[in-house]
């Protein structure tokens, strides 16, 4: 088929690549003049496992990138708008959204034959059918369910692993305001695997659904660091022991009758169950802020997910009091050299969007203490959101070298030569795991968030 996707940022990219080598011929359109001449030139403008590889293969030939909206929908079958949704600390900013509904229905109204706009973007519920398709009937001049479809497709890759997720999905939600919508987003999704569930539903239920599933995760996180909070003022007891003690329950591993005699597979919802300095990133805060203030707006409160964004607010801080407590004193940050490992909101990525590094990193400068930052990738980034009121190490080595306390903020697998490096180059350095990623008995003196100091 032909698609046009409007918005090349992680969603809009990676879906385009994926489409591309699915067989579809794509061209990606965006706002940002460079971002369509790194894609067009094969250079990914994001940081990506695969995405290089997929890019390099496709652009050019059946991916290519635009600034022309018009001749992108125009040489299309099918349109999705994947650009941003922030959350503007009231309610979600559907700007981006409406503009582009707008211009693609100016560009319907000269477009013969049937054509399909589908909402990729996260969406709070009614949006799809009370606010995008207005404007595509109101632009267009045509009426949406006989001139063209509009359907619903959220997307749940996860940054990092976000080419394995689009190409291996777990499910596939086919939302669209008539048969007709739904079958043909239902063929651009034809030639992925017959096992994975398409769940064929109406634009609103679609929505829902990606906002259930990011605030489901993100509860799961919450309730592992209210306990791991507790586990740590109790104190003699590591909330890391006590969730591996929960992992084993036969709902989160449940045996597999087909698997090797005994065998039983852990759920991955219970790497979620686990305590650490809080979730960040691009989705959960924004989406689960997002529902919040929607489901407000209509008179419904939801103390569950306000308690999960309270409790997420509250861990970067836990992590700064932990080292506080060990460097110990009046003044314990001030003029103290610090540590951050880890800038990006979780490995794999660069970035940098609502990361928990930020409120860590100012929490430690307005207690007077200089910080040193290391992040595999996310440096450049990062620089754009701290300037240079922290200075950046090349590596782990040189980022701990003379620290006066280590924090570790992102679960990189690289930090795990930690314990190593601490001992051949700072071994009296104070260490807090905001992870949990490494052996607590590998550092001497190791405290870590649910665990206590
Ligand atoms: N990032 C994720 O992990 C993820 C996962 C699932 C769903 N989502 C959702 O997908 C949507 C996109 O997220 P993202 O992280 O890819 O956003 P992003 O900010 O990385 O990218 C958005 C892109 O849209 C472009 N854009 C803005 N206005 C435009 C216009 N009028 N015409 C063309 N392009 C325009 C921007 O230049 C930018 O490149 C959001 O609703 C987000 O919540 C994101």
């Amino acid at each position: 088929m032909n698609i046009s996707i409007v918005g090349t940022g992680y969603v809009g990219l990676v879906t385009g690549v994926c489409l591309a080598e699915k067989g579809h011929r794509v061209v990606c359109v965006d706002v940002d003049g460079a971002k369509v001449e790194a894609i067009n030139a094969g250079r990914p403008p994001i940081h990506e496992d695969g995405l290089p590889e997929l890019l390099a293969k496709h652009a050019g030939t059946n991916l290519t990138a635009t600034t022309d909206l018009t001749a992108a929908v125009l040489g299309s079958d099918v349109t999705f708008v994947a650009t941003g949704t922030p959350f503007d600390g009231r309610v979600i900013d559907l700007r981006y959204v409406k503009q582009v509904a707008a211009d693609v229905g100016a560009v319907l109204a000269r477009k013969d034959g049937y054509h399909l706009v589908v909402v990729k973007s996260t969406v709070v519920p009614g949006t799809t059918d009370d606010v995008v398709r207005p404007l595509l009937e109101q632009h267009s001049g045509k009426k949406a369910g006989i001139d063209f479809g509009v359907g619903m497709n959220p997307e749940f890759l996860s940054e990092g692993v976000a080419v394995e997720d689009f190409m291996r999905p777990d499910r596939i939600v086919l939302g669209g305001s008539d048969a007709r919508a739904q079958d043909v987003l239902a063929a651009v999704y034809a030639t992925f695997g017959p096992e994975v569930p398409r769940l064929r539903t109406n634009n609103k239920t679609a929505e829902m659904i990606k906002y259930a599933s990011n605030a489901y995760q993100a509860a799961n996180i919450s309730f592992a660091n209210e306990l791991g909070n507790l586990c740590a003022a109790l104190g003699g007891i590591d909330a890391l022991d006590v969730m591996a003690g929960v992992h084993a329950m036969k709902e989160l591993t449940p045996a597999i009758p087909a698997a090797a005699a005994g065998g039983r597979v852990r759920a991955g919802i219970a790497n979620f169950l686990s305590p650490g300095c809080g979730f960040g990133g691009s989705c959960f805060p924004k989406d689960v802020k997002a529902l919040i203030a929607h489901a407000d707006a209509r008179g419904v409160s939801m103390p569950l997910l306000t308690a999960v964004i309270d409790i997420n607010k509250g861990q970067p801080a836990k992590l700064v009091a932990l080292l506080a407590a060990k460097l110990g004193g009046d003044r314990p940050l001030g003029g103290k050299r610090v540590a951050v490992l880890g800038l990006a909101f979780k490995p794999g990525t660069d970035d940098m969007r609502e990361s928990p590094s930020i409120p860590v990193v100012e929490a430690l400068l307005a207690g007077g203490a200089a910080v040193t930052a290391f992040d595999p990738i996310a440096m450049p980034e990062a620089r754009k959101t701290l300037g240079d009121r922290v200075a950046y190490a090349p590596d782990l080595a040189a980022a701990v070298a003379g620290a006066d306390g280590v924090l570790l903020v992102t679960r990189w697998p690289e930090f795990k030569a930690l314990p190593a490096v601490l001992a051949a180059t700072n071994p009296r350095a104070a260490f807090v795991d905001g992870r949990r990623l490494i052996d607590k008995a590998a550092v001497p003196g190791y405290a870590g968030i649910g665990l206590g100091a």
